[in-house]
């Protein structure tokens, strides 16, 4: 009885539609939460206004040539059907299902060779992370294993990751090189990330990376290996235009806050913003280079005190928080609550990679976002999305359903509530994925 009244709505919907004869892509109708919606989008929510989230309850989405064009309550519908028209290709109905906004996830490294579950093992035994990388294991590990594999079977083991991220609801993702360390494998790891960009659904942001790690052979001569970064590197992958952005890993035993200075003064000459790793290992100085720099985001902040968060207020500088590596290599959490009740954003991102995060599923972020780092359920999606977005340079367009933003959204399986989404943290809620408009 239920299946034939609803058959009979969609009917009367399309009937309806059809009369009123204008094109419509897709149309979501009787969405038990519509998550994250803005009549004025904002680039970035900070402080207090992250526990906002604007929610409408039994609402409709409506998304043309990819965009959002319309969403509002059923009712509102109701009234608007007698002046506007609507054909819709396709009506899926949302009934005790929640409409996000899709994750953005602004920090990974997911274009890798292989794995390294061994070291994963070295490190339950006691070694720690610094230790493996200075054995030649680590990032050094993933060089070896990424130049001992073709361009072709490195595009294909990352697209296997990129299918597995779209599953689980990212819509926008960004990628870094710096597991080639030499200006050829560089290479090969940026246009594998712009093959992955002409070839699939997600937005994509790359970052050029070379300044991840010293190699072997510049081991007692690290500056010539960002003399090498600088003059040899940094030139071949902004004339070829293969990054959107430059990163360094700015942090105890791998590079310092002058080298990093360097680094981003070259990168800059060539429109290349920062977006830096620091602070995971130590007090680095990173997150104050970061500012002074005007980095889109300073990314992980393990270590960050007083003195970090006094250097990011009023800054445009995202704070980042990988949570997935701070549990993975069971680091201190970063000081999330501190840095939000001191007005600042925050966003959150998966940094999947082979030695600190092997996991790009958002999902469990949202979750370790609220179990570790103590944020609610409202904070913890605005760092999933529209501040995540910021962190990628995209939220203008991405991050929130807004009208005229691009149509990346996903319909969750029947749930209670979108509090629901953090707490289940070993489901996976996610039903239907929709990009650039699509159901994919
Ligand atoms: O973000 N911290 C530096 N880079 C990565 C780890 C890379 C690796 O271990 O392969 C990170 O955690
Ligand atoms: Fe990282």
């Amino acid at each position: 009885m239920e299946l034939m009244t609803s058959f009979f709505n969609i009917c009367y919907l399309r009937q309806l539609f059809l009369r009123l004869n204008t094109y419509m892509g897709l149309f979501i109708k009787s969405i038990k939460g519509l998550i994250q919606t803005e009549e004025e989008p904002k680039l970035k929510v900070c402080g207090r206004n992250m526990s906002i989230l604007n929610t409408i309850s039994d609402a409709y989405l409506i998304i043309e040539n990819g965009l959002i064009v319309d969403f509002g309550t059923m009712k509102d519908l109701e009234n608007k059907q007698n002046k506007s028209a609507f054909n819709p290709e396709e009506i899926i109905d949302a009934s005790g299902r929640f409409v996000f906004p899709s994750f953005c996830d602004s920090h990974t490294h997911l274009v890798y060779a292989g794995s390294r579950e061994t070291e994963f093992a070295d490190k339950i035994r006691g070694l720690s992370y610094e230790e493996i990388a200075k054995r030649g294991g680590g990032i050094l590990n993933s060089a070896k294993k990424l130049h001992e594999t073709s361009e072709d079977e490195l595009f294909n083991q990352s697209i296997v990751r990129i299918n597995e991220i779209i599953s689980l609801g990212t819509g926008a993702v960004e990628i870094k090189s710096g597991y080639g360390l030499t200006l050829t494998d560089e290479l090969k790891m940026l246009r594998v990330i712009k093959r992955i960009k002409n070839s699939c659904p997600l937005e994509i942001r790359s970052t050029f990376l070379g300044a991840h790690a010293v190699p072997l052979e510049y081991k007692n001569d690290r500056e010539k290996y960002v003399d090498l970064v600088i003059n040899e590197m940094i030139p071949v992958v902004a004339s070829e235009e293969l990054a959107d952005y430059i990163d360094v890993f700015c942090d105890h035993g791998f590079f310092t806050p002058e080298d990093t200075e360097r680094i981003l003064m070259a990168g800059m000459k060539y429109g290349l913003r920062a977006k830096l790793h620091a602070n995971e290992l130590d007090y680095s100085g990173g997150v104050q280079v970061g500012v002074k720099y005007n980095a889109l985001s300073v990314d992980h902040l393990e270590h960050s005190g007083d003195s970090e968060i006094e250097a990011l207020r009023g800054s445009e500088t995202m704070p980042t928080l990988l949570p997935g590596s701070a549990l993975f290599l069971d680091l201190p959490d970063p000081p999330a609550r501190k840095m939000i009740d001191a007005g600042l954003p925050v966003a959150l991102a998966s940094d999947y990679n082979p030695g600190s995060s092997p996991s790009g599923n958002m999902k469990l972020i949202m979750s370790l976002g609220c179990i570790k780092l103590k944020m609610v359920p409202e904070e913890v999606i605005n760092a999933v999305t529209i501040n995540s977005a910021y962190a990628m340079g995209i939220s203008e367009t991405h991050g929130s359903i807004a009208r005229g933003k691009v149509a990346n959204v996903f319909i969750t399986k029947e749930i209670p509530s979108y509090e629901f989404m953090p707490y289940a943290f070993g489901s996976n809620l996610i039903e239907t994925v929709i990009l650039k408009g699509k159901v994919i």
